[in-house]
């Protein structure tokens, strides 16, 4: 049996009963560590888990998956994937992988950034079309996220910015000279999101929204160091949330007075949050 395993948002204690069980009894153990991270190491986990865990990189999933599956239909063997195994990952992949080659998979769920960035007080239901925001270079910003988010500005709706990380890659530089080294890794700060998401706006001047729209920083969701900033894209902009993960929420101009009440008490200026309110919503606040 193949095990896809949620491991959940933040530490090794995270992942559920029926995960650890299908951990205990696998034969391998492998984390997908590329997609996402937990905020803890792997010696953690293998202390907690008492299990020894192979890190599994982007090459090894996508290219290597007959290696991760080497008798699995025989034996178990548990993939571990930060957040939920179908939480803005697929790893569909390797289960019709596993299919072909006529091994069962079964997927143990766990919270995932998708749900649990309702800790900002911002109703799921209230939620548009989730982006990505990958980190420009001098010559390459990609913007095809501005027309969903727009999409979801025109609805109403909030949107879900998931920042770019960057673990194991080779520089652009270092790979057109075919040479496989591999940069520190990078993860996208709440400060960098916003500023990008300025940037295009200048350039694609569409107004789906502007330095004084109103968004959410949420930081390191489920770990005890979590931390929460409502302000202005310019505010986000120059906010320092910390150490990874990040993720960012642009208000849609239906939000709820329920959801505006809960996000000001962590607004980085409550004056300023409470005019830009008035002037883009209209409600007294
Ligand atoms: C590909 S998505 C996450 C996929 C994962 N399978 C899940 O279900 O959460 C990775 C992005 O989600 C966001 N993210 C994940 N965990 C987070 C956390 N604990 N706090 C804040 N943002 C998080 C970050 O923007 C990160 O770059």
């Amino acid at each position: 049996m193949l095990y896809l395993v949620g491991l959940g948002l933040a530490d090794e204690t995270d992942i559920t009963v029926k995960g650890l069980e299908a951990v205990k009894k696998a034969e391998r153990v492998y984390l997908e560590a590329y997609t996402s991270i937990l905020l803890v190491e792997k010696e953690k986990l293998e202390a907690f888990y008492g299990r020894p865990v192979i890190v599994a990189d982007r090459e090894l999933v996508e290219s290597g998956s007959d290696e991760i599956l080497a008798d699995a239909d025989k034996t178990d063997v548990a993939f571990l994937v930060v957040g939920d195994p179908f939480g803005a990952t697929t790893h569909t992949d390797l289960v019709l992988r596993a299919r072909e080659l006529g091994i069962e998979s079964k997927v143990i769920p766990n919270a995932s950034i998708m749900s649990g960035i309702g800790c900002t007080g911002l109703q799921l239901y209230n939620f548009g079309q989730t982006v990505s925001m990958v980190f420009f270079t001098e010559n390459w910003k990609p913007s095809s996220y501005y027309d969903r988010v727009k999409e979801n500005v025109d609805l109403g709706l909030h949107t879900l910015v998931l920042l770019d990380i960057k673990v194991k890659e080779p520089s652009l530089e270092n790979l057109a000279r075919g040479r496989m080294i591999y940069e520190p890794p990078r993860y996208m700060t709440v400060a960098q999101c916003a500023s990008q998401m300025l940037e295009t706006e200048e350039e694609r001047k569409g107004g789906a929204f502007g330095p004084d729209s109103l968004a959410v920083g949420a930081a390191r969701v489920g770990a005890a160091d979590q931390r929460l900033v409502a302000g202005t894209l310019k505010e986000l902009a120059e906010v320092d949330m910390g150490r990874p993960l990040h993720s960012l929420v642009l208000l849609g101009r239906k939000t709820h007075d329920l959801e505006r009440d809960y996000i000001r008490e962590f607004a980085v200026d409550k004056a300023t949050f409470d005019a830009c309110w008035q002037k883009a919503y209209g409600a007294s606040s």
